[in-house]
C-alpha cells in the first residue's frame, strides 16, 4: 500500500502522525490476513510497534504486509514500512510491527484459517518465532497462564 503523508497526517515536527500510521498498518495488514482466509479479519492485538524513523511531510511511504503464520482461527502479520526518497527514489525502512488478526464468520465467531508454507529464509524466521511470540500476546492479555507458555519459556531457558 503505496500513499503520500500529507500535512493533516503530521506531528508538530512535520512528521508522519504515529496514530496515522499504525492505522495504516492496520489497513495493510487487514488487506493480507483477509487474502490469506478469504474471511472477514478483525485486529486481535498489536503485538509489537517500532518507530525507528521519523517520516517526513511528503514522503511516500509503501507498508507492505504479509501473514507470517497461520495458528488455529488467528494469524500474525508482519508488516514493513519503507519510505524513498524524493530525489534518488531509494527506499529505507523506517518502523515495522507485528499484528494478529482472526478470521470470524458473519456472526464474529473465530472461524479457522488455511495454514501457511514459510518458503524465503526470512519467512522461515518469522514463522519459527510466531508462536512464542502469541504466547507472550495471551500471557500479557491474561489470556493465558505463564506455565501454559512452554514456547516462550524454553526462551528463558536456553544455555
Ligand atoms: C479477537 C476476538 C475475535 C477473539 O475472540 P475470543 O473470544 O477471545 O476468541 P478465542 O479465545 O477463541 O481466540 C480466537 C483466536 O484469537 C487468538 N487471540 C485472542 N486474543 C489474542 C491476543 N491478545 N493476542 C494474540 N492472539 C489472540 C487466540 O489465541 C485464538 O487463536 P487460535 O484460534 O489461532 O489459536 C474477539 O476478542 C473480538 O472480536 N475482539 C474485537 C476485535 C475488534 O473489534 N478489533 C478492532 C479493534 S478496534
Amino acid at each position: 500500500m503505496t500513499d503520500l503523508v500529507l500535512p493533516s497526517e503530521t506531528n508538530p515536527l512535520n512528521n508522519l502522525f504515529g496514530g496515522e500510521l499504525l492505522a495504516r498498518m492496520d489497513r495493510a495488514a487487514s488487506i493480507a490476513a483477509r487474502r490469506h482466509s478469504r474471511r472477514i479479519v478483525v485486529t486481535a492485538s498489536v503485538n509489537h510497534v517500532a518507530f525507528n524513523r521519523a517520516v517526513p511531510l511528503g514522503s511516500v511511504v509503501t507498508v507492505e504486509a504479509a501473514v507470517s503464520r497461520a495458528f488455529s482461527t488467528s494469524m500474525e502479520v508482519f508488516i514493513d514500512v519503507w519510505m524513498e526518497d524524493r530525489f534518488s527514489g531509494e527506499r529505507t525502512k523506517a518502523n515495522e510491527a507485528i499484528y494478529t488478526f482472526v478470521a470470524v464468520d458473519d456472526t464474529g465467531i473465530p472461524t479457522a484459517v488455511p495454514k501457511i508454507e514459510a518458503e524465503t529464509e526470512l519467512e522461515k524466521q518469522r514463522f519459527a518465532a510466531a508462536l512464542r511470540r502469541k504466547q507472550l500476546s495471551l500471557v500479557l492479555a491474561g489470556k493465558m497462564k505463564p506455565k501454559e507458555a512452554t514456547e516462550l519459556r524454553a526462551l528463558f531457558m536456553e544455555e
